[in-house]
């Protein structure tokens, strides 16, 4: 078998739209499973910059399939409008595939995202205002819209009714918002059915033969380990299962079908939106990381926030995800910094703990326990061997390996798809 999972080990945006991109070249199938257009992946190849919120990371190379498997959630204005920004630049999709399971991001699902942030205030949880939490709420109470409902008007019709006439309720009522209009939602949407056909099958059913035939195949993760819905930071999680279990219900694959599962990691650590965040640095290393690092989000454009590397949060995701490997991104931003840390554990009013409490109240009153490191000042941006680091470097990745048990397979040293050094 020669499938790999690759999940984000932090609170998303650790480079995995690189790594996976990197992988892809030797793929035949790149999976995305979970999440929707919160999604943001940056690849960068041959001095262009490829920012891919629904199209699967292994676009760019002509001979992989591309699948969009039923866990997503697909917004087709967003997926349709990223498929012609890349076929302007030569972008080819017949090989994409998109599942009659995958669940329709709909108007009323972004305007209740925003209306309910709204009226959270200061609990807002600072979503992507994609449309994702209230999605994944339709599909849980079952009356969302799937492609295939999608795909059939008559069938569309009924169940977009139904729903916008419920939803106008919500959005007049409860939030004093507008209404939306059936006609239009209908005719804009019709006009995104014709162009999906042609992509629309069942996913799954092509991954088992391709998984049995031995192809190689890539599922990419998107979010992060910390953002899972039931062993994230929750409520300030995003609404679908960002983990290696997430992909055997987001892709339709049985569990024995994922053979190695690596975690995607940066060399600090960052997280969009609200939420506890215990290695947090509001001073000048934090200004450091998030200027050296460009820490702007991908899909909105906000400030991340940035700190330290927390192993605690490395280990739960070596738990729950079962990996097999990490990759280290982004070594290159701490070039500079006299000393590094990283937390081993966290000291809640006096009793070490080294696994990620579930009550995030305890969180406020979890100090970091750090070691410390010596910086570098070298450039490493063009390291192509770990031998090739500075000592302090290589002494900070195998600390990693020691907090975490698990070793660290792959450094990255810059944003190019050449910037990696593999162990
Ligand atoms: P994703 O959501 O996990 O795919 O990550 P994003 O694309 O949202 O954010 C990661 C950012 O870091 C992007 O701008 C990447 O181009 C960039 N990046 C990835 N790996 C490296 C690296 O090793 N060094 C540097 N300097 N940038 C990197
Ligand atoms: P990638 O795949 C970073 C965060 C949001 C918010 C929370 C809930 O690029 O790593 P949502 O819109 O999902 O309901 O928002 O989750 N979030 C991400 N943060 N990277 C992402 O994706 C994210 N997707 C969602 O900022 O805190
Ligand atoms: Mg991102």
């Amino acid at each position: 078998m020669n499938t790999t999972a690759l999940i984000g080990a932090q609170w998303g945006d650790e480079g995995k739209g690189k790594i996976i991109d990197i992988l892809a070249r030797k793929a035949d199938y790149v999976v995305r499973a979970t999440g929707g257009s919160n999604a943001g992946h940056t690849v960068v190849s041959g001095g262009n910059t490829y920012k891919l919120h629904l199209i699967p990371s292994g676009i760019l190379y002509p001979d992989t399939f591309n699948i969009i498997g039923n866990g997503v959630v697909l917004d087709p204005k967003v997926v349709l409008e990223e498929m012609d920004a890349l076929a302007a630049l030569g972008v080819k999709f017949d090989k994409l595939m998109i599942d009659l399971r995958a669940h329709i991001v709909m108007p009323y699902h972004k305007e209740i995202d925003e209306l309910s942030e709204k009226a959270k205030g200061k609990n807002a949880i600072g979503t992507t205002k994609r449309g994702i939490g209230p999605c994944y709420a339709d599909k849980c109470d079952r009356i969302g819209i799937r492609l295939v409902d999608l795909l059939d008007p008559k069938v569309f019709a009924e169940k977009l009714k139904r729903n916008v006439d419920f939803k106008n309720k919500l959005i007049t009522a409860v939030y004093g918002g507008e209404p939306l209009d059936f006609n239009e939602i209908y005719a804009e949407y019709c006009a995104y059915a014709k162009r999906l056909q042609p992509y629309a099958c069942d996913t799954g059913a092509v991954l088992y033969d391709a998984i049995k035939a031995d192809k190689r195949v890539i599922f990419e993760g998107a979010q992060g380990t910390l953002l899972d819905l039931d062993s994230g930071t929750y409520p300030f999680v995003t609404s679908s299962h960002p983990i290696t279990g997430g992909f055997c219900a987001g892709a339709g694959v049985g569990p024995t079908a994922i053979k190695e599962c690596i975690g995607i990691a940066k060399s600090y650590t960052t997280r969009v939106g609200a939420g506890p965040f215990p290695t947090e640095l509001n001073d000048e290393v934090g200004a450091h990381l998030l200027n050296v690092g460009h820490e702007f989000g991908t899909t909105t454009g906000r400030a991340r926030r940035c700190g330290w590397l927390d192993a605690v949060i490395l280990r739960l995701a070596v738990r729950i995800n079962g990996l097999t490997g990490l990759v280290i991104n982004k070594l290159d931003t701490l070039t500079g910094l006299k000393k590094l840390k990283i937390a081993t554990h966290y000291d809640y009013n006096g009793k070490l703990i080294d696994c990620f409490p579930a009550d995030i109240s305890m969180l406020a009153d979890c100090k970091p326990v750090y070691e410390e490191f010596d910086g570098w000042t070298e450039d490493i941006s063009s390291c192509k061997k770990f031998e090739e680091l500075p000592e302090a470097a290589q002494a900070y990745i195998r600390a990693i390996e020691r907090f975490t048990e698990t070793p660290v397979k792959m450094i990255g040293v810059g944003a190019d798809r050449d910037q990696n050094i593999y162990r």
